[in-house]
């Protein structure tokens, strides 16, 4: 029975993805930008052949929608697949404050396509990666990478691509935790109900090419000063466009404030670092390699746990 195993770091957007312009192919309204983050991975085998489809995640047999969720992007890689075995583990805790659906969905395209015998190009990997979790389509990537919007109806243009490889840049990405507990609007539901019901919509969606514009720019020139100003820009819209939501979409906790005071106090003190958040309450900081140690010490002061994240690889095959 054919199987294959492939590995694939989670990623964190700096130019946020926040609507969708197709629910069916999950199609962004906007593009985004993100840093694809080691060491936490997660690693997926893909038995292509089995006496029925069977999802094991973290040792435990998948939920009906993980399952879900999971059988219906194998019918996209192929409508006529036999009955399939996956097995997924995350080395990182599940509530770590980060998308295992980015790692997850990319490991599971990379690993489902070669089990079946299939040649793709890695944009048409990425594709197939966005079908089941929009930020996914980026993890088939190392370091910086960047899903563009595109225009296609049929979205085949909506893929991600590479823009600084893994060693372009030794920055950090520390998480700081705050609340492990599962998270209470998904991202999904989320940003469909800010496009129907925030005022602040078009405005979001109108700022985001100049974000990415300009972010591009800053990690080519290695700027942190400028890619953070960008960051807690997309990051506040982002947040602020759904806040404005009816009823409100509200992430943010006690300890996210005192996470991003702590950032201006930091930078007060002349140590460049920016925050970003995303579907939780949980705040990422990026800075240099160097001022790491300092800033996780600091951020340790209000957070739970903090974890210290590196640029890592693109998703690879590993069996
Ligand atoms: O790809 P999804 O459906 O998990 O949504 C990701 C949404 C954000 O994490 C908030 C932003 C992003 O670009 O990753």
């Amino acid at each position: 029975m054919p199987s294959a195993t492939a590995v694939a770091h989670p990623n964190i957007a700096l130019c946020k993805y926040w609507g969708k312009r197709d629910r069916a192919l999950n199609l962004p309204a906007v593009g985004s930008l993100s840093l694809t983050l080691a060491p936490f991975s997660t690693t997926t085998t893909v038995e292509w052949g089995a006496d029925a489809d069977e999802l094991v995640l973290n040792g435990r047999v998948g939920t009906p929608e993980e399952s879900r969720k999971v059988f219906a992007l194998l019918d996209l890689v192929d409508s006529w697949r036999p009955k399939v075995r996956v097995l997924s583990e995350n080395d990182f805790p599940t509530a770590a404050g980060l998308a295992s659906s980015s790692s997850g969905f990319a490991a599971l395209v990379l690993a489902a396509c070669k089990a079946a015998g299939q040649e793709r190009s890695v944009e048409q990997l990425s594709v197939l990666a966005r079908r089941g979790s929009g930020s996914a389509s980026r993890s088939l990537f190392g370091g910086w990478s960047e899903w563009k919007v595109g225009e296609r109806p049929d979205g085949m243009d909506s893929y991600a691509f590479e823009l600084a490889p893994q060693d372009h840049w030794d920055v950090r990405m520390i998480v700081a935790i705050f609340d492990a507990g599962p998270k209470g609007t998904s991202s999904r539901d989320g940003m469909l109900h800010t496009q129907e019901t925030s005022p602040y919509y078009p405005a979001w969606v109108a700022s985001t090419p100049r974000d990415l514009a300009e972010a591009r720019l800053a990690i080519r020139g290695r700027d942190l000063g400028a890619l953070g100003a960008i960051m807690e820009r997309s990051a506040l819209r982002m947040h602020a466009c759904m806040m404005a939501a009816d009823p409100p979409v509200l992430y943010w906790k006690s300890g996210s404030v005192w996470a991003q005071e702590t950032v201006r106090a930091l930078r007060d003190r002349g140590i460049a670092c920016a925050w970003t958040m995303d579907a939780g309450p949980n705040v990422k900081v990026l800075c240099a390699a160097a001022d790491a140690d300092e800033v996780s010490a600091r951020l340790s002061r209000v957070a739970d746990v903090v974890h210290v994240l590196e640029p890592g690889g693109p998703a690879r095959l590993v069996g």
